[in-house]
């Protein structure tokens, strides 16, 4: 998610400190960064001076204090307050008084990490939607303590990026996703009772309700342990049942079967982070412990 969003801003002319965890995830990144330019490259829609362009604009290196002077910090580690907080503090102590933080939590309390720095009212929930590169929603967050003039810039850099923004309050889930994950856990209720099977509860969503890709599919592509995640947080601060994790999320996350980036989730596909599902004998044995957990 953090190669897609500094690729989204890099693309804007807006220059990027890349920091990610360890030298891997460094990798990692990169490679999303050059395969997301290199198909809009063959797509049409970036050419290779852009590209280069894009990809010099982004500095990448895996310590934090590299983003020091900084006006506005993105953080979009792993969904886990507990970590979050840990790099807020860190962030707090580095950062220039007026720098902004913001989050991509999708769920966890943009508040409760405002209140954990000297400067809540300069921390701001900022909802990318994955791929960030393609999808034109970024959600702004607001708490009771983010001052009005944090939200009006956040809002017109979303602008500047030729995104569309949509402001909300502090809630788990904020607005789309309260809206989505309800039907998602549903698609995987469904699944774990055997109702139907995936591809066709996939099918139905995509030929009969024109959705770009069915349920599981994109809770591989948002990757099962963030899904599982954002659930348990949403279901914690509503107590509404259709936001309970269905079981099979916990176990898919536990035997490591996060979705399309460790390259299996309710889905194989032919290689970590690879949009492309294998089929065939190897699909039917990927899918032998979703059926396994649907018969216990
Ligand atoms: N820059 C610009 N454009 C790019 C690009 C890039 N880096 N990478 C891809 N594109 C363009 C492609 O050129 C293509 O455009 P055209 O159709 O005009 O040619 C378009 O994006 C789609 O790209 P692909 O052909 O590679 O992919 P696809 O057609 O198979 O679609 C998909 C893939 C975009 C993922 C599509 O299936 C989709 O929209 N799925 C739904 C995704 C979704 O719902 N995301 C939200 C998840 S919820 C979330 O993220 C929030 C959370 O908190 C969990």
């Amino acid at each position: 998610m953090g190669a897609g969003i500094a690729e989204v801003l890099a693309r804007s002319g807006v220059e990027v400190v890349g920091v990610e965890v360890d030298d891997a995830g460094l990798e990692r990144g990169k490679g999303h960064i050059e395969a997301s330019t290199g198909k809009a490259v063959a797509r049409g829609k970036l050419t290779e001076a852009e590209q280069k362009e894009l990809v010099g604009r982004i500095s990448f290196g895996t310590d934090v204090t590299a983003v020091k002077d900084c006006e506005l910090v993105i953080e979009a580690i792993p969904e886990r307050m507990e970590l979050k907080r840990e790099l807020f503090t860190a962030l707090d102590g580095l950062l220039a008084p007026e720098a902004v933080i913001a989050t991509n939590t999708s769920a966890l309390s943009v508040t409760e990490l405002a209140t954990g720095t000297s400067r809540p009212s300069r921390v701001v929930g900022l909802h990318w939607f994955n791929p960030a590169p393609v999808m034109g929603l970024v959600e702004v967050v607001r708490t009771v303590v983010t001052d009005p003039s944090v939200v009006e810039d956040v809002e017109a850099l979303v602008a500047r990026i030729g995104k569309t923004d949509v402001t909300a309050g502090d809630r788990a889930g904020f607005i789309a996703n309260a809206l989505l994950f309800g039907y998602l856990n549903n698609a995987v209720r469904m699944l774990e009772s055997r109702y139907a099977t995936a591809d066709d509860i996939d099918a139905a969503m995509r030929f009969g309700c024109g959705h770009p890709m069915g349920p599981l599919a994109l809770l591989d592509l948002i990757g099962l342990d963030s899904a599982y995640e954002i659930l348990d947080t949403m279901y914690h601060q509503t107590r509404d049942h259709l936001h309970a994790p269905s079981p099979i999320l916990k176990q898919l996350v536990t035997a490591g079967f996060l979705g399309r980036k460790t390259g299996r989730g309710f889905y194989s596909y032919e290689e970590p982070d690879s949009p492309k599902v294998v089929s065939g004998a190897a699909a039917a044995e990927a899918a032998e412990p979703v059926r396994r957990i649907g018969r216990v």
